[in-house]
């Protein structure tokens, strides 16, 4: 047709174009610019064609006519192509919607990289309905898609937020080691390596060498991947998770529950605060309520007895008795129940690691706190620690754990020893919940859990 034999060219007349991400187009209105990115959304009719363009960083429509629409090249087009377009930028119309109110009116535009169309379309590889293993494995493009790529500014952001009130508190963050030769958090979900002759595991968290920082630099929080060879599929559990986690010293186990819904209230605030991010939150999750300063507090004794007057099982659908691991169906069930954030504490020694303080007022429970959030439940873990030397050794022989390896953590209890405490929190989980996503895979931009390390 005479269509195909249509070529473009750049009129050198027009004025030189300003170049922008497409965040920033707005800014330029009336103006030329040029702008690249990705073709996001394609409509060719007759005489025009509309191009919902991004580049990360926003989406913007591109209007191409005349000529341009015609243009043999402009048939070609395909979804995920990039392209150079220039042209000028005008405000909508009253009644029409784009992105951000505005479209780029193209007066020349080139392509940068052609997708493929047929079998190899981008449509055949990311089909939504598509089983989630599949889509899995298709995971750098599926990335691209609005809600993932949405999950991960607000990942950016919370990370962003956490490290401001960090900072606020005159926390210093440090980066521990990822390869270790200690374990936290029980040796049955360890990940052995090989490391030049010796054992050693990839890091359950980075607790032990964070209290080794308290007499150095003060309180110190990390953010640093952790790993855990969890044998069991469920929504919240990842083989590696980026882990959150803070240590303070010379305080009580009070001030440490006030400390952990403060650092989690204000850091959600600057989340919700935030141009990008907070938008996001409400369009991921138009129902979600900020957290409010106190948490609710509940010991884990008062937990049973709500459990039990509620009817819920423990594991093997008995009630609960003290002692009994509160699983995540019970755990979720009294969480959402009462959707409120919990602050739920003093967990039995038997149920919990060997490094807790016991309380002062009853030996048989820890002064430890998990902080449960509705629609996900345990968000965060932490506790105050052992103090004396001889108590955490014990505490050692009880786990069976040889203390020879530990030799540089008993250390932090023999040169000068001090009240402290700290916890864990979890990025993944975190995220499940601010952006109402059904799984920590979603909130995690290559998820590992059983079975799955790739891409
Ligand atoms: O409760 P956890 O195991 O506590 C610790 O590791 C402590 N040593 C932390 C500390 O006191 N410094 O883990 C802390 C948090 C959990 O509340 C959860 O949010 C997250 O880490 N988490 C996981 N997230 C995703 N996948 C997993 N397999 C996780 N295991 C724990």
């Amino acid at each position: 047709t005479a269509a195909m034999n249509i070529k473009i060219n750049k009129d050198e007349s027009l004025p030189a174009a300003q170049r922008t991400k497409l965040a920033k187009v707005i800014n330029f209105i009336g103006k030329r610019v040029l702008v690249h990115g990705w073709i996001h959304r394609l409509r060719l009719q007759k005489g025009k064609a509309f191009i919902v363009l991004r580049d990360g960083t926003e989406y913007i429509q591109v209007l191409l006519s005349g000529d341009l629409a015609e243009a043999y090249q402009t048939s070609t087009l395909t979804l995920e192509s990039t392209i150079a377009v220039y042209g000028t930028v005008e405000k909508l119309p009253e009644g029409k919607t784009a992105p951000q109110g505005v479209e780029l009116v193209a007066d020349y535009y080139e392509i940068v990289g052609l997708a493929p169309s047929g079998d190899e379309a981008f449509t055949n590889k990311v089909q939504e309905n598509a089983d989630p293993s599949l889509l899995l494995d298709q995971r750098h493009l599926t990335l691209r898609g609005e809600t993932l790529s949405s999950v991960m500014k607000v990942r950016a952001s919370l990370l962003r937020s956490i490290r401001r009130v960090y900072d606020e508190l005159s926390i210093t963050e440090v980066t521990p080691p990822c390869m270790v030769q200690t374990q936290v958090e029980g040796g049955s979900t360890l990940f052995s390596l090989n490391y030049y002759g010796q054992d050693a595991y990839l890091t359950q968290s980075s607790q032990l060498y964070l209290e080794t920082c308290l007499p150095a630099l003060g309180d110190v929080y990390c953010i640093q991947e952790s790993f855990r060879a969890e044998k069991s599929h469920t929504r919240r559990h990842l083989s590696e998770y980026t882990h959150i986690e803070a240590e303070l010293s010379f305080l009580t186990f009070d001030d440490l529950l006030t400390h952990i819904e403060t650092v989690i209230v204000k850091t959600i605030q600057y989340v919700l605060e935030d141009p990008i991010s907070g938008p996001l939150v409400r369009q991921l999750h138009p129902e979600f309520v900020a957290p409010k300063l106190p948490f609710r507090r509940m010991e884990y004794i008062h937990a049973l007895e709500w459990l039990n007057e509620n009817g819920i099982k423990n594991e093997d659908g008995e009630e609960f008795k003290f002692g009994d691991d509160i699983a995540e169906a019970a755990e979720r069930k009294m969480v959402d129940t009462l959707n409120v954030p919990i602050l739920l504490t003093r967990f039995p020694v038997e149920i919990k690691s060997f490094y807790m303080k016991k309380c002062a007022d009853d030996p048989r429970v820890t002064e430890s706190v998990d902080v449960l959030m509705p629609t996900v439940g345990e968000i965060t873990g932490g506790s105050m620690r052992i103090e004396s030397l001889d108590e955490l050794v014990a505490g050692f022989k009880r786990e069976g754990i040889n203390p020879e390896a530990y030799y540089w953590f008993i250390d932090q209890r023999k040169y000068g020893t001090s009240p402290h405490g700290g916890y864990g929190l979890g990025t993944e989980r975190i995220l499940a919940w601010l952006c109402k996503r059904f799984t920590v895979r979603d909130c995690s931009l290559y998820p590992r859990f059983t079975g799955r390390c790739r891409p």
